[in-house]
């Protein structure tokens, strides 16, 4: 090793991270951006030429580099929970009044803090060292990415202690970073990314780090895991600390003595709320003294110490320009407002649903009105009434489509239904979204036949119907010609239609697009018939055992199977040798068994299955799992190397199962 350049190295690292912390924590800065640049291209250059040094710490790594080909996923030590939700005052005060028919104390001592909408992250520091960075995934689960986080600059590489402990916090990307990233996407002809929380989510998701890192996201510590353990016993305190070591921490939160003075915090950031320079859904309320938390407990993915009040819907006034019809899988026309384009809850929405004909009619809906839009969380944003004052007469009556705008045919309107449908089966946008249905993640799960790939392959021919996909090998040449796909790009999309054919029967059940069967009910016909020959064979009155499987959806169902068009599709389906059975777990919850409607917390290592499997066959056994034991879990199951939550079992008296004992009672 050069020592010269080791030590010059060393110091480098110190004086760049000083500089991140002085920037990005105390939002000051001594040192001027181009020596700030010089510094840091002369510590790359020496990393670069000394590989031998380890760099993985290194502030180099802030500006991305390496390139991942997929994310590894990592098992979270402990699970990461939502948070249950409050709309109004009233859920903020049956929250309180919950916790105090546990705690009974006059007041109780909450902390609240803006609810930052991004993406939940965990970190991991050892021996101060930052270890490991993960998404939440289902909370169980997450992926691994350090690389990314490591570019994120309020997130230090080494802590001011040599202390090891898990942080969580939210990642995020400022309002005017996504206007300034829009901007050039625009001039370059990319499609925009719809909201700050999306596009936080796809650049931490990059699997090439230089592309992270340019998108200058930015971080918000709210929960250190190991605080007990580290002397801590009020939240509030913990973000003292996390702030004490370096970490970014939300200024805005509050100590509040009772659910009234959570009221007023809650209304000042109402109003607070569109001046902050990044978007929040909500505010997040905690019980501050941590050592009630075990006591006041938790539901299967919820704390109870904890909750999160919800923004009402942002409703904005804008004019609406038009109404077009779009044409659907099932063939409902819908029509849309085409509006002028407008930021509601974080996204720019320039096209807004107006369901079917009675919803504008109703409402009396004239194109060219003023109308109010509202986007709840993640629906599609909705017109939700006029404002009339504003009309001038130039505004003209509404007129729904007697015709399909795709292929012309005559639309028809069942008499119970309010919807038009164009009942052409060989209507192309039909097929098309019938299509990109069934490769949709919920369905088949094809990667790599995205929505527009498919429109491309229909419109040259190579997918006409939903069979054709399993001889798509055979325009591969073709393919590899075109703009935009090479050998590997189009390998890997047969390799993924070739994995679609072991799907379990529920994927393919909800791929077919049988109108009403949605991936739940799909799921409860699969997990009952077991094998597709006996769904195309049941009865009416068979299909009407299904809880959950109405009448309407029995009906679907039952002619789906004698559609002359859909049995030669389910024939072509077989000969391609795709799966037809149920793989998932066969058990029904009923009393019966001794799971059913019983709370279950996992700890320690099983060897026979990952803890999310046995998650998975505890939820298909009817019970809840949960992440903490209190005086509600019904059974401990404990593998080997159990910790905290095993003392704590024993401790309350909870019944401790061992995995023999486990396996025995779900009968492996
Ligand atoms: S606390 C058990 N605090 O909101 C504690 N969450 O549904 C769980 N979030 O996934 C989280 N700001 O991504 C907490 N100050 C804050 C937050 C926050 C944003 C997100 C987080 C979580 C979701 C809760």
């Amino acid at each position: 090793m050069d020592n010269k350049a080791y030590e010059r190295i060393v110091y480098l690292r110190e004086l760049l991270e000083k500089y991140n912390y002085e920037y990005y924590i105390l939002n000051e800065s001594s040192v001027s951006d181009q020596e700030y640049d010089r510094l840091m291209q002369e510590l790359i250059l020496l990393e670069n030429a000394n590989p031998d040094i380890d760099s993985s710490s290194s502030p180099s790594k802030r500006v991305g580099g390496a390139v991942a080909s997929q994310f590894e996923k990592i098992t979270h030590k402990r699970l990461m929970l939502s948070l249950g939700n409050a709309f109004s005052d009233e859920d903020l005060r049956d929250f309180d009044r919950k916790i105090k028919e546990i705690i009974p104390l006059k007041n109780i001592e909450y902390v609240c803090e803006l609810k930052i909408d991004g993406l939940a992250m965990s970190v991991e520091y050892v021996n101060g060292v930052i270890n490991y960075g993960a998404t939440r995934g289902d909370g169980v689960e997450g992926e691994i990415v350090t690389n990314n986080v490591k570019t994120i600059k309020d997130i230090p590489l080494r802590v001011l202690e040599n202390k090891t402990f898990e942080v969580r916090g939210e990642v995020f990307m400022s309002k005017k970073v996504l206007e300034e990233l829009n901007k050039k996407r625009a001039a370059n002809n990319e499609a925009l990314l719809a909201n700050c929380r999306n596009a936080a989510a796809g650049s931490i998701r990059q699997l090439d780090s230089k592309i992270a890192a340019s998108r200058k996201l930015e971080n918000f510590m709210y929960y250190l895991v190991n605080a007990t353990e580290l002397g801590i016993t009020k939240h509030y305190d913990s973000l003292q600390l996390m702030k004490k070591l370096g970490f970014n921490v939300n200024p805005n939160s509050k100590v509040c003595n009772g659910i009234e003075e959570v009221i007023k915090y809650v209304e000042e950031y109402t109003l607070i709320r569109p001046t902050l320079p990044y978007d929040i859904d909500g505010i997040v309320i905690k019980v501050n003294d941590m050592t009630l938390y075990d006591e006041i407990g938790y539901t299967a993915k919820t704390p109870k110490w904890a909750i999160a009040y919800k923004f009402p819907p942002e409703e904005v006034i804008t004019k609406m320009k038009d109404i077009i019809f779009t044409v659907g899988r099932t063939g409902r026309v819908t029509p849309n407002a085409v509006l002028e384009p407008v930021r509601v809850a974080g996204s720019l929405i320039s096209r807004a649903t107006l369901h079917n004909e009675d919803f504008v009619k109703e409402r009396d809906i004239k194109i060219g009105d003023y109308v109010v839009i509202r986007k709840a969380g993640d629906v599609i944003p909705e017109v939700v009434r006029v404002i009339k004052d504003k009309r001038d007469g130039s505004e003209q009556d509404f007129v729904m489509a007697t015709h399909c705008p795709i292929c012309g045919s005559l639309l028809e309107r069942k008499n119970d239904e309010a919807a038009h449908y164009c009942f052409n089966p060989n209507c192309d946008k039909k097929k098309i979204e019938s299509l990109i249905h069934f490769a949709s993640r919920d369905a088949m799960n094809i990667e790599g036949l995205g929505d527009s790939i498919i429109e491309e392959f229909y419109n040259l021919g190579y997918l006409k119907k939903i069979e054709d996909i399993y001889s798509l090998d055979s325009h591969k040449d073709e393919i590899k010609l075109m703009e935009g796909y090479g050998d590997k790009s189009v390998n890997k999309l047969l390799a993924s239609i070739e994995k679609s054919k072991e799907n379990s029967l529920e994927k393919l059940l909800f791929g077919l697009g049988i109108k009403e069967v949605g991936a739940k009910g799909a799921k409860l016909i699969a997990k009952k018939f077991k094998a597709m020959d006996f769904i195309e064979n049941a009865t009416m009155e068979e299909l009407l055992l299904i809880k959950d499987v109405g009448p309407v959806m029995a009906e679907n169902i039952y002619n789906y199977f004698r559609n002359e068009e859909n049995q030669n599709l389910l024939l072509s389906l077989k000969m391609f040798g795709l799966n037809m059975d149920y793989l998932g777990s066969t058990f029904v919850a009923d009393e019966s068994n001794p799971f059913n409607n019983k709370i279950c917390v996992l700890t320690g290592t099983l060897s026979s299955m990952t803890r999310n499997e046995a998650k998975q066959i505890l939820e298909d056994f009817g019970a809840s799992v949960s992440g903490s034991v209190s005086k509600k879990t019904n059974y401990v199951i404990a593998g080997v190397e159990a910790g905290s939550k095993l003392d704590k079992a024993k401790t309350l008296g909870v019944e401790v199962i061992d995995e023999e004992t486990f396996l025995k009672m779900i009968g492996r």
